[in-house]
């Protein structure tokens, strides 16, 4: 699988950078050029943050180990994620495809300290303590509903998925009760617009991760109760 070549590498993203490509499948890819961004997919966060090979993958050794491993994270360090970091989670979201192509969504970049507040007391917990937060705002059509929200839905995971290959964690989280309606006017929405969807993102705190208490209902059905062939 060709590595991405063209992107940016935020210093603090990578800190703990070792020379290793991993994920090197390409001729071509261990020219010192491109080296830098393999690392990036190569780091692990979680590993780095001290989780455990049970809890998540420790060490994504390819693309399939780093789409499998996406977990939710809401345990984040204080440290802001760097604009270049950004840019490109950001640039991965826009490309998201969409029903007809009509790309429906927005999103609206928070790391003001009280909106972010604001958001958590409004259902999006994981605001509160995550340096960043992205609202999604959809187009609001009635009569698009059900593919709105499919679209919102890919764009989400596609922001999570740039994130941790880019050494962040990240979450979804939505707006519970009057709480769309009160971000809205908060962040001067227009009124036909929705938002309900906030993704936080953020470099993992491990040892807060850590200390979690144990949680049921963390692990996922097993495959048989999840595929059918041929028939249901
Ligand atoms: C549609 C949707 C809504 C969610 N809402 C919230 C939420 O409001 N707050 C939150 O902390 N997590 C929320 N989550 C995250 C889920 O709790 C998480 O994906 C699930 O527990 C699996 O977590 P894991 O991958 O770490 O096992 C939401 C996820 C989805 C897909």
């Amino acid at each position: 699988m060709p590595i991405p070549t063209n992107r940016i590498v935020g210093p603090a993203a990578h800190g703990r950078h070792r020379r290793k490509l991993a994920w090197c499948r390409c001729p071509g890819e261990t020219r010192r050029g491109r080296s830098l961004a393999v690392e990036s997919w190569a780091h692990d966060p979680l590993a780095s943050a001290g989780m455990k090979a049970t809890t998540l993958t420790a060490q994504p050794r390819d693309p399939i180990e780093l789409l499998r491993g996406l977990r939710a994270v809401r345990e984040y360090r204080p440290d802001p994620v760097p604009d270049a970091i950004l840019d490109e989670i950001l640039e991965v979201g826009r490309w998201s495809g969409s029903a007809s192509n009509r790309q429906p969504t927005e999103v609206i970049v928070v790391t003001d300290h009280e909106t972010r507040q604001q958001l958590a007391q409004n259902g999006a917990g994981p605001a509160a303590n995550a340096p960043l937060a992205i609202v999604i705002i959809t187009s609001g059509d009635a009569d698009r509903h059900d593919l709105e929200v499919f679209d919102e839905g890919r764009l989400v995971e596609r922001l999570l998925l740039a994130a941790r290959a880019l050494g962040l964690g990240g979450n979804i989280a939505t707006l519970k009760g009057d709480g769309p309606e009160t971000i809205k006017r908060a962040l001067g929405v227009p009124a036909d617009r929705r938002a309900w969807v906030v993704v936080t993102i953020g470099y993992i705190d491990g040892a807060a991760r850590k200390a979690r208490p144990p949680r049921p209902n963390q692990g996922r059905k097993p495959g048989e109760a999840f595929v059918h062939r041929d028939r249901y």
